[in-house]
């Protein structure tokens, strides 16, 4: 009989054998920043989060510093919108602004700046539209504009969460084009068209007012698509790659581990989020245990980093 209860038998040994470590450096929390002032209200859908105005950052960046986690990833709410999310690329935009706060006040916090338009355009969808088409080409001199504005207001790295084609390359381009050849890229390279971003949509203002993503983002039948769009994003430039959202796809996760080397990001992401608190709210399941177990399954499956907004409250139960 094989006896693997033997080092089950104690914590000291379970512990000694444990295959999967989950490290407060793998994690990145996400902080929503919007225009205005003395603003800290709460996002209905995500218990615990805040939208912030930047004149109430400290509230929460204070907490971060003190945490040992990986680093932050900022979201802008803007006051304006209009048809190609000019707000997204102004030098004083609100997120340029809240990273120039960051970095000038906290320089030890890692900043990762999304780059999208979707907070940013009058419709909410992540690219330049015309005639009710989201247009490719169009859009990509305008991520690049907002990558560009967000490297020269301090952001340590860059995350293009749209999923239009070609950006990885283009932003790239243009980033080394004004010297920020060290400004690493994060793509969201493997982002699925999920029901699971509704959450954020009520936190970022971002929902679109026509249609849905499902021309750009990816379909989430599809596996083999995704391993695809990694190798291109690889080939393009990208310095990291990310799966999106997590639980539901940790198979891809598995995958993308196998066959690239680039540090794997994961996206715990604000319905997965959602579902945990609602759940333990009603008292149904245990949030302490549960969240350690999915964010343990996320690094298990393959994922080195782990976007999630229960970075602050796991990492008091976390090693270095
Ligand atoms: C913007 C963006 C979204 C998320 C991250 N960046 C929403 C979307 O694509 O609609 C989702 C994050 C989450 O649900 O936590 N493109
Ligand atoms: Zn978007």
């Amino acid at each position: 009989m094989k006896r693997f209860r033997r080092l089950r038998s104690s914590e000291q040994i379970r512990r000694l054998v444990r295959e999967t470590r989950l490290n407060k450096s793998d994690l990145i929390y996400p902080i929503f920043i919007e225009e205005g002032e003395n603003i800290k209200t709460p996002v209905e859908s995500m218990p615990g989060i805040f939208r912030y105005s930047i004149d109430r950052l400290d509230e929460i960046l204070t907490q971060v510093n003190g945490s040992g986690i990986g680093g932050v990833l900022v979201f802008g709410i803007p006051d304006h919108k209009d048809e190609t999310g000019s707000g997204a690329y102004d030098e004083n935009g609100i997120m340029q602004r809240a990273v120039r706060y960051i970095k000038k006040n906290y320089p030890q916090i890692l900043i990762i700046a999304d780059v999208c338009l979707c907070e940013y355009t009058s419709h909410g969808h992540c690219g330049v539209v015309r005639n009710g088409e989201i247009l490719n080409d169009e859009t990509l001199p305008l991520l690049a504009k907002m990558a560009v504005s967000l490297a020269e207001s301090g952001a340590d790295i860059i995350a293009p969460s749209d999923m239009m084609d070609g950006r990885i390359a283009y932003i790239r381009k243009a980033l080394d084009e004004k010297n920020f050849v060290n400004i690493p890229i994060l793509s969201y390279s493997a982002k699925f068209a999920s029901g699971y971003y509704s959450p954020f949509r009520d936190a970022a203002d971002s929902a679109p007012s026509f249609g849905d993503r499902k021309t750009y983002q990816m379909d989430y039948a599809n596996g083999r698509e995704a391993m695809r769009e990694i190798e291109e994003d690889i080939a393009e430039g990208a310095d990291m790659i990310m799966v999106k959202p997590a639980l539901a796809y940790l198979d891809l996760v598995r995958q993308a581990r196998e066959r690239f080397e680039l540090p794997l990001v994961v996206y715990n992401v604000s319905g997965e989020y959602a579902m945990v608190k609602a759940a333990a709210k009603m008292g149904w399941i245990d949030e302490k245990k549960i969240v350690l177990e999915n964010l343990t399954a996320m690094k298990r499956a393959g994922a080195d980093i782990i976007i999630t907004y229960h970075a602050l409250d796991v990492c008091g139960r976390l090693d270095e």
